[in-house]
């Protein structure tokens, strides 16, 4: 060990609880140096019982269940951290449909969709997304992750020496497919229309292409996106839009459409981005749009053309999926999702932070995030899991708990969850004053 080494060593143990994750990524000497400091805070976490990542889960993402950490210590907990909003991961039927799907076309796809790997399952599901989403002449292009199609779908749409103007709030997936793109990327404060406005400005001359990028709900703030307001700017500008419905398809509407069908411009916006790993309750996703733009998509998100297709088996799961998400089943299961999530809200609501978020990702700022470790495994212990996040994933300073309502919580579950948060925000100093 060099004598640098020892001091950033040393520097580790003493103050692990102040590293994030950015503090690990750069280095430019030939040494890995990076990946040991890494594993060395990793095992530090692990001897001190404070490492609360990818606790292992033995069943399906049910609202109460049994969590084994990686030192093997065993916790039972309220379930707040999985986005299985509607419960369709273990609905009877969906598991029925995938198993079917495995049975006749086998595992895996084993090619790229555009040479042999589309299946007359990927077709239903398509056609049953077209007929969900119901407008005219449109499509959809199917991806094995919600972030692919990001990547894929903004790399496609557009080239070097065109604009991607996004919000700054807008997942990695966004920012990674516009790096990918070439283009230039500029940021708008968050949902913030004149400074976006003033973006537009410059950008648009009626030869450039511009895409403005944007989230439904917005997974790190738990908040609406202004798609509206994009939308009429969008419009007057002629600039595209790319709505990413992750966190609000099959859920946010009166028919589950998102926030552009309540906001009533579901037929204005380009490029509309769901992902299956949410509410649908599987793994993938896809773009939905004009055919000719999603003919376009199947062929140049280089992410789709060159990889393997969606399984059959997910994607029998997620054709059931939207089957019962056009149902009463899908109606019943949304409303009771946004009971549930306004329930939670108020049962916070003035003694702890809330931030903006008014949806069914439900955020508490405690700020510092020196104090992730030790909350996190607190919460843990005390039988609650929720989805943590601090720098970089959100600004320095803005560490919060992030928790994921489903409607298959019981009023019960909420009010011990809600309980439990008010007691570390209690002990770990962070209740409203
Ligand atoms: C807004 C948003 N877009 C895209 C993704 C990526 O989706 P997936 O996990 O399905 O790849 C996520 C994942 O959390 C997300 O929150």
């Amino acid at each position: 060990m060099s004598t640098t080494d020892e001091v950033m060593s040393k520097h580790l143990q003493d103050h692990f609880s102040e590293y994030t994750y950015d503090m690990f990524m750069m280095n430019m000497s030939s040494e890995l140096e990076e990946m040991d400091l890494f594993s060395e805070w990793v095992e530090i976490l692990n001897k001190k019982n404070l490492y609360t990542f990818e606790a292992i889960r033995s069943a399906a993402q049910k609202t109460e269940i049994d969590l084994t950490r990686q030192n093997g210590e065993k916790v039972h907990i309220i379930n707040l951290s999985s986005y299985n909003y509607l419960g369709f991961s273990y609905h009877p039927e969906v598991i029925a449909a995938a198993q079917e799907a495995v049975g006749k076309y086998g595992l895996g796809a084993s090619s790229s969709p555009v040479i042999s790997g589309t299946y007359s399952i990927h077709k239903q599901l398509e056609q049953a997304l077209e007929k969900f989403f119901g407008l005219p002449d449109r499509g959809v292009s199917l991806f094995t992750a919600g972030y692919s199609v990001n990547l894929g779908a903004i790399s496609a749409f557009i080239k070097p020496g065109n604009y991607v103007i996004m919000d700054e709030a807008s997942h990695m997936s966004i920012i990674e497919g516009a790096k990918l793109s070439g283009g230039e990327i500029l940021y708008f404060k968050h949902n913030n229309m004149d400074h976006l406005e003033e973006l537009l400005k410059k950008t648009c001359d009626g030869f450039t292409r511009v895409l403005i990028c944007m989230e439904g709900v917005y997974s790190g703030d738990g908040d609406y996106g202004n798609v509206k307001g994009v939308v009429k700017l969008a419009k007057q500008y002629g600039a595209y839009t790319l709505v990413d419905e992750a966190h609000s398809a099959l859920i946010a509407g009166e028919n589950g459409r998102g926030v552009c069908e309540e906001q009533g411009v579901l037929e204005d916006v380009d490029l509309y981005v769901m992902t299956f790993s949410k509410a649908f309750g599987g793994v993938g996703g896809g773009v939905y749009g004009k055919k000719s733009i999603i003919n376009y998509m199947n062929w140049y998100a280089k992410c789709r053309m060159f990889s393997c297709a969606l399984d059959p088996a997910v994607t029998g799961g997620m054709t059931k999926v939207v089957e019962l998400a056009g149902s009463e089943i899908g109606m019943a299961r949304r409303n009771k999702l946004k009971s549930n999530a306004s329930y939670f809200r108020k049962l916070l609501s003035g003694k702890v932070n809330l931030g903006e978020c008014d949806s069914w990702v439900v955020i508490v700022n405690f700020g510092n995030e020196s104090k992730t470790l030790q909350l996190n495994d607190y919460l843990q212990k005390t039988g609650l899991d929720t989805s943590i996040i601090q720098f970089p994933a959100v600004p320095k300073g803005e560490a919060r708990i992030r928790m994921f309502i489903t409607s298959e919580h019981s009023e019960e579950q909420l009010n011990k969850a809600a309980d439990i948060i008010l007691k570390a925000a209690d002990k770990f100093d962070f209740l409203k004053k």
